[in-house]
């Protein structure tokens, strides 16, 4: 099963007003367009599949602006159409190119849809459900009225629901619904449900998320804003730390933290050995759950032999990077008999700065001998201990 995705860009936002700042799925809430928002969540979502985005042909200059710094390699584009109906087909026509044998089709413009509501609807696909809306109860009291403004009637709300998205289905289902709906010329669908169900397919409902609002008046973009500006008062800080030890053999110096300090030793190991920057580059990985340098640069892999490990720091601190991350602080303890270290410090400390891009007051390097006891007492081996602080922006989903 490969769960492809559908998000429907392709409208003009009438209803939201002041056409003048462009449609409201590139406008910024807590600081980022809507879409970046959306896209975000689906990227970051272990099971998603490829994705498809539907956009409108004015738009692409909007969308790449929009996009800048999203993971967004694998995301095919497609033009929509002048309904939302037209816009879906043409996402799953786009779709059906792909290893994609499920879909989930989604509004561009909910942003706060979440991960465990996509685990929800994936575990439906798991059950064997072809169809699925997620969907939250009704909860308030419903009227009916009339034109002349008087209530006519209390609906019972008893197995009412509000449809959300992504509605989510088996590919080739929902696309033929789609195909037959549009030889006959059907285009007054509102959601993707209706028209699986009006073509015969039996729709499964499971929660939705009272969150997972459509943003389609001003008011929603207003409150979406206020919302994301509230987390954002919660700063994203994440610490990391690394531990690495290499050992001693007779050699002639030692590098660490970049620096070559001439020794009667030198550390083993298959790269440079420096084993100052490999506790720097796994306390930067710890920052944003990236694994270790092991899985990044497998010992086992004659490439590495003889690295400068730098190339560890720099590949580490391009991940923290990519995911939104800045650095803030790296600070490195080394635990040696010898060689002295302190006559490097300010080297070891430069080198970190350029490696990272940051200032130098915000690169520590200390040392620490290990009082002549243990494996670092005897000079058997030298160790390091890291840690990394980073502050992550955005929506870390
Ligand atoms: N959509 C689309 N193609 C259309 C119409 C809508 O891809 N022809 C997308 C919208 O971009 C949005 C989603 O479908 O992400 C839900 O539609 P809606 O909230 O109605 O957005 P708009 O149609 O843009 O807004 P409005 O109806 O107020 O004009
Ligand atoms: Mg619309």
């Amino acid at each position: 099963m490969t769960i492809g995705i559908v998000i429907v860009a392709a409208g003009r936002g009438e209803r939201v007003g002041s056409p003048d700042e462009g449609p409201k799925q590139y406008r910024p809430i807590g600081g980022r367009p809507v879409i970046a928002h959306t896209l975000n969540i689906f990227l970051s979502w272990q099971r998603r599949g490829p994705i498809v985005v539907v956009i409108h042909p004015d738009d692409a200059e909007l969308y790449a602006a929009a996009t800048v710094g999203l993971a967004a390699s694998d995301i095919t584009l497609a033009f929509g159409g002048d309904t939302r109906q037209r816009s879906v087909y043409e996402g799953l026509k786009a779709l059906s190119a792909t290893e994609a044998t499920h879909v989930m089709i989604h509004d561009a413009a909910r942003p706060f849809v979440d991960h465990a509501m996509l685990d929800r609807i994936a575990e439906a696909f798991d059950n064997g459900v072809d169809a699925v809306l997620p969907a939250v109860a009704v909860t308030d009291t419903l009227k009916r009225s009339g034109s002349d403004g008087l209530v006519h009637e209390t609906v019972p709300r008893s197995g009412l629901y509000a449809a959300q998205t992504p509605q989510s289905f088996l590919l080739s289902e929902i696309r033929s619904a789609h195909e037959k709906a549009a030889a006959l010329r059907r285009d007054d669908f509102t959601d993707d449900a209706a028209i699986a169900e009006w073509s015969g397919l039996s729709v499964s409902i499971v929660e939705g998320s009272v969150d997972n609002i459509k943003l389609t008046v001003k008011r929603d973009m207003t409150m979406a804003d206020e919302r994301l500006t509230a987390n954002a008062l919660l700063p994203d800080v994440r610490t990391g730390n690394g531990y690495d030890v290499h050992q001693l053999v007779p050699g002639d110096g030692v590098t660490l933290c970049g620096v070559f300090i001439p020794h009667d030793q030198k550390l083993s190991g298959h790269s440079d050995a420096d084993v100052a920057l490999h506790a720097l580059t796994d306390a930067l990985l710890a920052t944003c759950g990236a694994g270790d340098i092991g899985d990044h640069f497998p010992p086992s892999d004659m490439q590495w032999k003889g690295t400068p490990s730098k190339i560890f720091l720099d590949h580490a601190a391009k991940i923290v990077r990519e995911k939104g991350g800045t650095i803030m602080n790296a600070d490195v303890s080394l635990i040696a008999e010898a060689p002295k270290v302190g006559p490097h410090r300010d080297k070891m400390r430069e080198n970190m700065a350029a490696i990272l891009g940051i200032s130098l007051d915000r690169c520590s390097v200390k040392a620490t001998t290990n009082e002549t006891i243990g494996f670092v007492g005897r000079r058997e081996g030298i160790a390091a201990i890291a840690t990394a602080t980073v502050v992550y922006r955005g929506s870390q989903a």
